[in-house]
């Protein structure tokens, strides 16, 4: 790994965005998978729109995931800017651990 960068480089910032973008889409559009699990589990067939939008949201969460690599491989390849002036050791731990708060509260995500 490099020495501590300045600033995140733009591909790190886009990442971020996608990835932003793309939690947003989830929790916007999640009635459909949810639906589905549903009538499986009543035994029926799911309707085809809901198909449709649960592959949405399976698709949309793999985006995630690779954002997610990428970002992780730019983080060991080129590092990532330090904390700003002033901030506590007990932020630093809350902003370090904040990231992970997703994969904690999603089944697969
Ligand atoms: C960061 C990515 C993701 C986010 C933010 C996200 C978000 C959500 C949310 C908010 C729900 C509704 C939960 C509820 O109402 O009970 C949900 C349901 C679900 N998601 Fe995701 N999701 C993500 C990725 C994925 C991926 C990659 C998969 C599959 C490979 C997936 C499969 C499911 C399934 C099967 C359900 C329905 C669960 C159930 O009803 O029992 N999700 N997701």
């Amino acid at each position: 790994m490099s020495d501590t960068p300045a600033t995140y480089r733009p591909a790190q910032i886009w990442l971020h965005w996608i990835a932003v973008i793309g939690v947003i889409l989830q929790i916007g559009f999640n009635s459909a998978i949810v639906a589905v699990v549903d009538a499986r589990e009543a035994g029926q067939a799911p309707a085809d729109a809901d198909m449709a939008w649960a592959m949405f949201h399976v698709s949309i969460g793999f985006v995630i995931l690779l954002a997610v690599i990428a970002r992780l491989v730019l983080r060991f390849r080129h590092g990532v800017p330090g904390h700003a002036p002033g901030t506590s050791a007990a932020q630093g731990v809350v902003a370090e651990l904040w990231p992970l708060r997703i994969h904690i509260v999603h089944p697969c995500g």
